[in-house]
């Protein structure tokens, strides 16, 4: 019975799903691996996005493989911003307020940017753990912080 009345109530106070439709997510790391399937998904659902990573020839690549699954290609746009987000934060913030200004506030950051170096554990050095592990956290942290400082124009974050 208290099982039947939670299960009737869940629509109630179950969180409801980001609306997609015509909101700005940007990616980083967007232009391959997790990235690019990410902006290939949330297009399918309708969402703008902007696809954010340094080498513009893969981005312009992953711009065309991602527009052919608009939903709307009428409505919906697809643009590329090219920066390093492990080097200078004016030029990460620069990019974002760029990417602001041509698709509207972002609705949805998801941080894919990144790189592993893959070996066995003995054969990788100090070094190797530090760039994977500092490295990474440093330009998560830029991205957030940008959004940190504009409340508006970021909601949730996904690394
Ligand atoms: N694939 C997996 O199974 C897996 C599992 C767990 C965790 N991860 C982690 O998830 C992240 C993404 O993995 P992935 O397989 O999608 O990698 P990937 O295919 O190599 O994609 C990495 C993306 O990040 C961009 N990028 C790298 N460094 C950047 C920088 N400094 N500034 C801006 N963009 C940068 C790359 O483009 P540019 O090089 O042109 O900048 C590329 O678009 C990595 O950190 C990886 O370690 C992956």
């Amino acid at each position: 019975m208290i099982v039947s009345i939670l299960y009737l109530l869940s629509p109630l106070v179950s969180p409801k799903p980001f609306p997609l439709e015509g909101s700005h997510v940007l990616v980083t790391g967007g232009s391959s691996g997790i990235g690019k399937a990410v902006a290939i998904e949330v297009v399918k659902r309708g969402a703008n996005v902007t696809l954010v990573a340094r080498n513009q020839l893969k981005l312009s690549d992953a711009k065309d493989e991602v527009e052919k699954y608009l939903k709307d290609s009428d409505k919906q746009k697809v643009v590329c911003v090219s920066v390093d987000l492990s080097k200078d934060y004016s030029a990460v913030e620069r990019a974002v307020r760029q990417a602001s200004e041509m698709q509207g506030p972002v609705g949805m950051l998801v941080n894919c940017a990144g790189y592993a170096i893959c070996g066995r554990f003995e054969e990788l050095s100090i070094e190797d753990f530090k760039v994977q592990t500092e490295g990474g956290r440093e330009r998560r942290g830029r991205l957030d912080k940008v959004g940190r400082e504009e409340p508006d124009n970021f909601c949730p974050t996904y690394t």
